[in-house]
């Protein structure tokens, strides 16, 4: 076979030339058998590692017996995962689709209509500077990524962007045009910016009286990253519509659109996909749920982001840094320069997937099952690197 390479991949990432071939747990291997500790684990996704046994066995067991009968069909697994994602969640309807930016844009397009049938036509959606919700026009649009302010130009209409955290920020700019609020309750690729609880609080209460549907993006926090099932649930808030990605499942494409019954007002026809609730991916996010939501998985997880919470503090104060933020599995160590590229880079030359939102900040996302002993080795590896650099 002529050897592989990547002249016929569009290059719409700087990739490093390795090419992966496998992984376990926190573990990932290249063609030549070099192994990486993974703490970025596809970016959030591998919430239970790398080719998880509840995720190879629900493949293996589904694709058996159907993978696609058509969107058309209900399927059980579709049923079971919408069951599961209500009981849990206190919401009534759920959309499933295949990447959360696809389930955003179907939380634009739920609001538009709600809009339409229910505040005169109103559309607008006000978002967050520094948010990201996605990769689709409209999502770009939605999101507060500086980078992204003049490309693929125009943008959708309809999403007024004010700063974060800021709560007459936002009272500022509501109109009888706006329809919902849309967030992140830590922005992630903004760099791990927890909202301020007092901000989320007088949100709710400003949705609510000013009829203003409350839609979070949980595609990053969602599915035990930040401690509970779902972000919302430990700011004790209830929105109307949130957003599943990432770790719902596991590692496959799958993501959800979630609305209370009377948000829910797509009319057949409004909304859908070819694989849009595939008995192959929702049977793998029935067994990633179920795992997951055992008060027991989610009690060690919590552990485990304590003991990654000390373990980067200790990093911080021994290095003179500005110490951490963040949730549960998702945190940041605050650098006070500009090198978290270079750390990233050597990290990964040096056997570590550390990932760099921003300048000067390194964010953990590691699997919801990481290990003490592999919270110890990134240490001793990042502190190496951080003695040799600082
Ligand atoms: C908060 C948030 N929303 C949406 C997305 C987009 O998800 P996807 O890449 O699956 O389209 C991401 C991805 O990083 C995200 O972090």
């Amino acid at each position: 076979m002529e050897e592989l390479s990547p002249r016929s991949v569009m290059q719409t990432a700087v990739r490093p030339p390795m090419i992966m071939v496998s992984g376990e747990g926190s573990w990932l291997v290249d063609s030549n058998g070099k192994r990486y500790l993974d703490f970025v684990q596809g970016w959030a996704v591998n919430c239970l590692g790398h080719c998880a046994p509840v995720v190879v066995d629900a493949l293996a067991r589904q694709s058996r017996l159907l993978i696609n009968p058509s969107p058309a069909f209900y399927n059980v697994g579709m049923l079971e995962l919408a069951n599961l994602i209500t009981h849990y969640s206190e919401l009534d309807r759920v959309f499933f689709c295949n990447t959360g930016a696809e389930a955003n844009e179907g939380a634009i397009k739920l609001a538009r209509k709600w809009g339409q049938i229910h505040k005169n036509g109103a559309f607008q959606i006000i978002t967050f500077d520094n948010s990201f919700h996605g990769r689709t026009l409209a999502t770009m649009s939605a999101s507060g990524k500086a980078q992204w302010t003049t490309l693929f130009e125009p943008k959708v209409p309809g999403f007024i962007k004010v700063p974060f955290n800021r709560i007459e920020a936002v009272e500022s700019v509501i109109t009888d045009q706006c329809v919902a609020i849309m967030l992140e309750l830590v922005q992630g690729e903004g760099g791990v910016i927890p909202a301020d609880p007092e901000f989320i609080d007088q949100l709710q209460q400003l949705a609510k009286s000013r009829s203003l549907l409350l839609i979070i993006d949980e595609v990053q926090t969602g599915v035990g990253r930040t401690g509970p099932l779902f972000c919302f649930q430990r700011y004790g808030i209830q929105p109307d519509i949130f957003t599943l990605g990432k770790g719902l499942g596991g590692g496959v494409p799958l993501a959800a659109l979630v609305a209370s019954e009377s948000v829910a007002v797509f009319a057949p026809g409004d909304q859908g996909g070819t694989y849009n609730g595939n008995p192959l991916m929702t049977a793998v996010g029935v067994g990633v749920l179920k795992t997951v939501a055992d008060p027991k998985f989610l009690e060690l997880s919590h552990a485990m982001s304590i003991y990654l919470v000390q373990t980067l503090q200790t990093m911080s104060d021994r290095f003179g840094l500005s110490g951490t933020r963040g949730m549960g599995l998702l945190q940041a160590l605050i650098l006070n320069s500009d090198d978290a590229s270079t750390i990233v880079s050597v990290a990964m030359e040096r056997g570590l997937l550390l990932n760099a939102p921003q300048p000067n900040i390194i964010r953990f996302m590691p699997s919801l099952v990481v290990s003490k002993e592999e919270i110890d080795l990134m240490a001793e590896i990042l502190s190496k690197i951080l003695s040799d650099i600082f």
